[in-house]
């Protein structure tokens, strides 16, 4: 059994149901993040976990102890839970220093003098805030504000780290820079994350596993690798990196867009090929163009990118996106071309 069960968990408010039977289990030292568009059910799902929120279905497990559960009406205060928190903006305490903030947790927790001190201390260190410990947190930047809440989190020595999108505020240069920290903070630690964001790149460069949702439903949950690579849906497909689609007739072993038929670049799927028609969804640098034969193409646009070249490409009335690299000569605007799908994948119509 996983560390973290979720189970079935389901939050409504009102006609909304915000979270829809979640299923998601977590191992130790695990970081997953949490991906999906405004209003996807992501800061539902980490305040249920929290404990700030109650249940309207399902149960949450962390270590074989069940911490929220609808069916017994139980639920563990947020206090007992020892769960390390960040979210978005800087919750700092302005009028402490930045030890008094990091201590005040553990103050709080009735802990020894010298364990607050030992365990704030440490803390500091790993955030690189020991030198700043007797400034206020008003004179240090955000990414600074953001290590003393970190820092904060880390010093109850938490079993879980919930992170509700810790890095949104910062700029990008920060925010990158923040990224390798917290995973050097997760492997240092091992503690289980539940990683709150809708950057795709942030949640890519983190996590061990993403879990992406969609009004409350979760889409797919695998490995970074499984979900850029074999997205499980349309959703899932256009929300991470750079997509296109055409949607195409089959009929007969052939596929027809733009007016013309041609050879599909790979079968697609036997049930969609009984509907009839689907989507040929590819990434940009997945698209090649060729001289003669491919799909017949007219580029509308083309972009110096640095090290791509970036070129919009009609195909009947829809527009694909290509990337080629910038060595590469490639067509003109206004010329006709053709496009070869070299990893093409196939979704239903009703997606
Ligand atoms: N306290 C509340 N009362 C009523 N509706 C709520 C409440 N909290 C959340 N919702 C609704 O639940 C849904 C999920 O909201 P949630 O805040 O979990 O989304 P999110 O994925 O965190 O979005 P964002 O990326 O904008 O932070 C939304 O439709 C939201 O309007
Ligand atoms: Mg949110």
């Amino acid at each position: 059994m996983a560390y973290i069960e979720l189970e079935d968990v389901t939050k409504r408010f009102g006609v909304v149901t915000a979270v829809d039977r979640l299923n998601l289990s977590i191992e130790q030292g695990e970081c997953v993040a949490m991906l999906g568009p405004s209003g996807c059910g992501k800061t539902t799902t980490l305040r249920m976990f929290a404990g700030f929120e109650d249940l309207d279905g399902g149960e949450i497990r962390v270590g074989k102890r069940i911490i929220s559960s609808k069916k017994t009406h139980y639920y563990l205060p947020p206090e007992d839970r020892n769960f390390g928190m960040v979210f978005q903006a800087f919750a700092v305490w302005p009028h402490l220093t930045v030890y008094e903030n990091v201590a005040f947790p553990l103050q709080i927790r009735k802990l020894p003098k010298a364990e607050v001190q030992a365990r704030a201390e440490e803390a500091l260190k790993h955030t690189n805030l020991f030198h700043v410990r007797d400034s206020s947190p008003e004179d240090l930047s955000g990414g600074g504000k953001q290590r003393v809440a970190l820092a904060r989190a880390l010093a109850i020595r938490p079993d879980v780290m919930l992170l509700d999108e810790p890095l949104s505020s910062l700029d990008p240069h920060f925010r990158e820079e923040m990224r390798f920290e917290i995973k050097d903070l997760q492997r240092r630690f091992n503690h289980s994350i539940l990683y709150v964001t809708h950057d795709q790149s942030e949640a890519m460069a983190l996590s061990d596993r993403i879990l992406v949702m969609r009004l409350g439903v979760v889409q797919q949950v695998g490995t970074p690798l499984e979900i850029y690579g074999a997205p499980a849906n349309r959703f899932v497909f256009e929300f991470i990196g750079l997509s296109s689609f055409l949607q195409v007739a089959l009929r007969d072993g052939r596929m027809e867009v733009g007016g013309a038929s041609y050879a599909p670049p790979l079968p697609p799927p036997a049930e969609l090929v009984v509907q009839g028609g689907a989507w040929l969804a590819a990434r940009p640098n997945e698209i090649a163009f060729t001289a003669e034969g491919g799909v017949r193409a007219t580029v509308l646009r083309k972009a110096f990118l640095g090290e791509v070249m970036d070129y919009r490409v009609a195909v009947g009335d829809a527009e694909v996106r290509v990337q080629t690299s910038r060595r590469d000569p490639g067509p003109a605007v206004g010329e006709a071309c053709g496009l070869v799908f070299e990893r093409p994948r196939w979704y239903p119509l009703a997606e």
